[in-house]
């Protein structure tokens, strides 16, 4: 809901309020974020009206913005703190100071931003139109808010207008800006790499501190993820409280948190600085990507379904959010490059034997790729493994009652291919410097129209030829060698041209992400494809941190969790088939193994483990998760998804080192959450009964093998 009442503007969500007012110069400040407080106009109040010594300054004199809080500041005039945005105006120098001038309400509405994805609205919220301007050079800004009554959730944005009769440079222009009030905060940053993608880290923030979390990699999220939250120091899982900030942006990202001098803390998220520079034309505007901010008084937790529920009614768009996911087998770590039609007919034919319902084929069936070192760009299948052509395998993968899926990276070219050769000025580079490769590849410069719409037809060409029902979009290595300032923001316009293109175009393939492994996690991702592979890190107890942070913001039914082979081939570590597969059960689950070289025994174990899998996939899909213990705190990590209703429950549960274990009575107890206390729960595998109240007030004892890496899982059904 918006509200405006006198010189305050009230957003309120579900329990949030967020409430901005003008002072008497029309400076628009923020006032308050949080829980939901009442309506009326707060313009009055002394706290943001006078400064406490009112000697400092003679009543003529403009207030000293650099004290209180603001909605989107300027930079170089009354405010000194790190701005919202920065540019070179008309006149030469950086300095603004934005005014506030009207606002309007679009009723029922979401904003859209041309060229990149955003929320969308489907008739449940409103949209906030701010309208900011500087006069003086000659400069309009537009903040956008879309506010929805259901969801602790503001998406925000800004656009920028030259509205000078000359051009500006934009430096840089942030999507939002929240100043706190004077209080103790922790910062809550996912920061990681290959194999190891969002690992937690929680800082206390000190006066005078100033901490960007950002990724220049060109690829969104490879070392920090766009995601962060502000919390109290007391906030925990369940309590407390905590605000979100999440960028729907796949490239270079920036979230600066500033602890002033007097410890006022201001978070502003959006396109990294790093490398920016936009120049506007007189008449011209520069769009931001929005900023996903939600508010919780309930602890970590809460915010993660609050973001969980809203990703899924309203950013992610494929029809697939909402479908059972067929149980993949994918062929990377079972074949690699090393591989046949014949082999990978008999792959899928014990994959079909186990239950598996989509056979996906990864890298090394294009061109003459039989290693990394060629082909990206020649989207043809590699003749001599596929003699008989790819829409032939496809046949003979459905004849069989197999889905078939394939692996893309379309974003790349190779030195060694005949796309290179054509065109050896497709890739990103600076002229005059010799590009830099990384596994062997370059990238495609997505900035040019010809060069996307190459793409756009080369993947379609393949996808409206050989019956397709799965894409995997890779993408392997940085952006670098940008040439010019502002390069990666263009790159990542020119993906979302694609992606978009794509994704309309073909609205019944199931589309997953990649980025070697984990890197392009982000909602710009998820607002096209509806799941992303996870981790390359198949290891079941690596991926219990990666999937647990992960799950902090983006929903189960977007994370790819495959049970793969021991030992591990990333960490050499054996773990037991059950431990890999109930680690992966909480994800949109496949395999990733050569199911050929497994003994009967085993066989039988996968099959098993796909029947589960689709059995418990509609409650892991639209569940609610409560995370119970966290593998970066304790040696163990428990998870549970509870059902809308209430009536159904999974829950995981993996002791990543053995204990000794004396008394059962004095062993720690699970306690579950989210349960119906007055309902009876029966153990779907043992048919033990507990009251929904014991479940969640005194807990039970998991009877974990007494090995190291035992999990148990438990399905309840309440009766
Ligand atoms: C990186 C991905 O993360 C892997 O799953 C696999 O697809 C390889 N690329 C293929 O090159």
């Amino acid at each position: 809901m918006i509200i405006q009442n006198g010189n305050t503007i009230h957003l309120q969500g579900k329990t949030l309020s967020y409430v901005m007012i003008r002072n008497h110069e029309e400076d628009l400040l923020n006032y308050h974020f949080g829980a939901k407080i009442p309506d009326m106009d707060y313009a009055s109040d002394p706290d943001i009206n006078k400064e406490s010594f009112p000697f400092f300054r003679a009543p003529a004199e403009h207030p000293n913005l650099s004290s209180f809080p603001q909605e989107y500041p300027a930079y170089g005039r009354a405010e000194q703190r790190h701005p919202a945005f920065q540019l070179v105006n008309a006149l030469g120098n950086s300095i603004t100071a934005l005014k506030y001038k009207d606002c309007r309400v679009l009723k029922g509405q979401a904003v859209e931003i041309p060229g990149m994805p955003a929320v969308f609205s489907a008739g449940k919220s409103d949209t906030l139109e701010i309208t900011l301007s500087d006069d003086a050079i000659g400069l309009t800004v537009l903040l956008h808010y879309v506010v929805f009554d259901e969801y602790d959730i503001i998406a925000r944005s800004a656009v920028v207008v030259n509205d000078a009769n000359k051009a500006i440079v934009l430096r840089f222009a942030y999507s939002c800006c929240v100043d706190f009030p004077v209080g103790d905060y922790d910062l809550i940053h996912f920061c990681g790499d290959w194999g190891m993608e969002r690992g937690l880290q929680r800082t206390r923030l000190h006066k005078g501190m100033k901490t960007e979390v950002d990724d220049n990699t060109g690829r969104g999220s490879r070392w920090n993820n766009p995601f962060v939250m502000i919390t109290r120091p007391e906030t925990d899982e369940n309590h407390g409280e905590v605000f979100g900030f999440n960028l729907v942006y796949s490239g270079n990202h920036s979230t600066v948190v500033q602890c002033d001098h007097n410890s006022h803390l201001r978070v502003m998220q959006g396109v990294s600085p790093t490398s920016f520079r936009w120049e506007l034309q007189a008449g011209e505007s520069f769009y931001t990507p929005q900023s996903v901010i939600c508010y919780s008084s309930g602890g970590i937790g809460e915010l993660s379904r609050e973001y969980h529920r809203f990703y899924k009614n309203h950013l992610m768009r494929s029809k697939w959010v909402i479908r059972q996911r067929p149980i993949l087998v994918n062929s990377w770590e079972g074949a690699y490059f090393t591989f046949t039609e014949d082999t990978l007919l008999q792959l899928a034919k014990t994959s079909k034997e186990a239950g598996i319902e989509l056979f996906v084929l990864d890298d090394g069936w294009f061109g003459k790729r039989d290693d990394a070192k060629s082909s990206l760009g020649d989207w043809t299948e590699h003749p001599a493994k596929f003699p008989n052509g790819l829409a032939s395998f496809a046949k003979k993968l459905n004849e069989m009652g197999l889905l078939f899926g394939l692996w893309f990276e379309p974003e790349m070219i190779s030195p060694d291919s005949n796309l290179f050769r054509a065109h050896p000025d497709w890739v990103v580079r600076v002229p005059q410097i010799e590009p830099i490769q990384y596994r062997f590849q370059y990238v495609l410069d997505l900035s040019r129209d010809d060069v996307c719409e190459y793409v756009i037809d080369a993947v379609a060409k393949i996808l409206a030829t050989v019956n397709i029902a799965y894409v995997k979009w890779d993408m392997n290595r940085i952006v670098c060698d940008a040439p010019c300032e502002g390069y990666h923001h263009r790159y990542a316009l020119g993906y979302y041209r694609i992606m978009k293109a794509l994704t309309e175009r073909f609205p019944e393939i199931l589309f997953e992400g990649c980025c070697s492994g984990g890197g392009r996690f982000d909602p710009g991702v998820l607002a096209y494809m509806p799941q992303i592979w996870t981790s390359d890190n198949t290891d079941a107890v690596s991926r219990l941190k990666i999937q647990y942070a992960t799950s902090m913001c983006y929903p189960l039914s977007a994370m790819g969790a495959h049970v793969s082979a021991v030992p591990n081939h990333q960490t050499g570590r054996i773990t037991s088939l059950k431990t890999r597969g109930d680690v992966a059960y909480t994800g949109m689950f496949g395999f990733e193994l050569d199911l050929t070289k497994m003994t009967a025994e085993e066989k039988a174990e996968v099959a098993q483990q796909a029947e589960f899998a689709k059995h418990i996939q509609p409650l892991i899909r639209n569940g609610e998760l409560y995370r119970l213990r966290s593998p970066f705190e304790t040696n163990e990590c428990i998870w549970e998804v509870v059902s809308q209703e209430k009536d159904h429950v999974f829950m995981m549960a993996c002791r990543v080192l053995t204990v000794i274990m004396r008394n059962r009575y004095f062993d720690p107890k699970v306690r579950f959450r989210g349960l119906d206390p007055d309902a009876v729960y029966e153990d779907a595998a043992t048919g033990a009964r507990y009251s929904g109240s014991l479940l969640m007030n005194r807990g039970i004892t998991l009877s974990y093998e007494f090995k190291d890496f035992a999990t148990v899982n438990m399905e309840l059904r309440k009766i």
